[in-house]
């Protein structure tokens, strides 16, 4: 095996390759090939959620602005997006940005880019997994602080997975934090398949990259047509799943380890959960987070829902 090869990778791998029904968690997607492949895809006409957040994010700004107030540390859970990120940054006036991220080059690159655009900034990232125990930077202080978590990536995670990461960020951020997330809604099952398996093929391409990338760093021989990229919504659980479908009987391995699957079985890559109001606002309130403001685009595509760390209170 390759010596730069991370063996939680390895160990995710081969446990979920051979697990009943396979499946493989869902960051092992986003190297850097497949990071690129995502930001294609945020430029896709029938992936909607990242220009809805950020034309929705402009819009509402002004209201978000006069809630969250100034003065406050902004802990932004994976590296900002440098189109959606400023736009929170330039209109709240915050003490300081605390920008969260496991892969380190990418954190600095966006830090520097985002120094050069809001000059003054004070701005201290954290190289760490934000779904991890870690202590904030000691310039946090006491300064008041508002979590951000756009993207709707709180979908990725199954719901019991969620709440567990929404009160670690209460936990990290503490009483009487704010926190600002983002929430893809539930809409036609036609464009929820359209964004995550679109015609011009860059979705099935980020999927099929992990095959590839599983075959270089973990010594695979899968062929490279064994797998094809599919997208289903599934009614019951109120998600998109995308799969890696054998396209015919298969014999291969990975790390020395021989696996078989027969064609139509599939590898589970990626969940992107959609949340209907009341469902995304119970999601919040399970994880710690009493909804205090929620607003969505002219379609009811996506949602931003301002939420407050609920005290540490039994009653009412
Ligand atoms: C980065 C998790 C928000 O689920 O919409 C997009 C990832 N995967 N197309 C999403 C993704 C395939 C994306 N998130």
């Amino acid at each position: 095996m390759p010596a730069t090869v991370d063996p939680a990778f390895a160990a995710d791998v081969l446990a979920g390759l051979a697990a009943s029904v396979p499946a493989i968690p869902a960051r092992w997607l986003y190297d850097q090939r497949g990071s690129e492949l995502f930001d294609q895809i945020t430029r896709l006409e029938s992936y909607y959620p990242t220009r809805t957040e950020t034309a929705l994010l402009e819009r509402v700004m002004p209201d978000i602005a006069a809630r969250v107030g100034p003065g406050r540390a902004v802990v932004e859970f994976g590296a900002g997006s440098l189109t959606k990120t400023p736009l929170l940054l330039e209109a709240i006036a915050p003490a300081l940005y605390v920008p969260i991220d496991i892969a380190g080059d990418f954190l600095r690159d966006a830090a520097k880019a985002l120094s050069e655009r809001i000059p003054g900034l004070a701005i201290h990232p954290v190289e760490a997994n934000f779904a991890e125990a870690m202590a904030l930077p000691g310039e946090v202080g006491d300064h008041p602080r508002l979590g951000f978590f756009p993207g709707s990536t709180i979908g990725n995670f199954v719901p019991r997975t969620a709440t567990d990461l929404l009160r670690h960020f209460r936990d990290i951020l503490g009483e009487r934090a704010l926190l600002l997330i983002g929430m893809d809604r539930v809409k036609s099952v036609e464009r929820l398949v359209a964004a995550y398996d679109d015609p011009e093929r860059v979705t099935a391409q980020f999927n099929l990259n992990l095959v590839e990338r599983i075959n270089r760093e973990l010594d695979g021989t899968i062929p490279a047509d064994g797998f094809a990229h599919e997208a289903r919504w599934n009614d019951m659980l109120g998600r998109i799943e995308m799969h890696l479908v054998a396209t015919r009987d298969l014999d291969f391995t990975v790390a020395g380890t021989q696996f078989a699957f027969t064609q139509g079985n599939s590898i589970h890559t990626e969940n992107s959960h959609k949340y209907e109001p009341r469902g995304g606002r119970l999601l919040l309130l399970a994880g710690g987070w009493t909804p205090i403001a929620e607003w969505t685009d002219a379609a009811g595509d996506f949602a931003l829902i301002l939420a407050e760390a609920q005290p540490n209170r039994f009653a009412p």
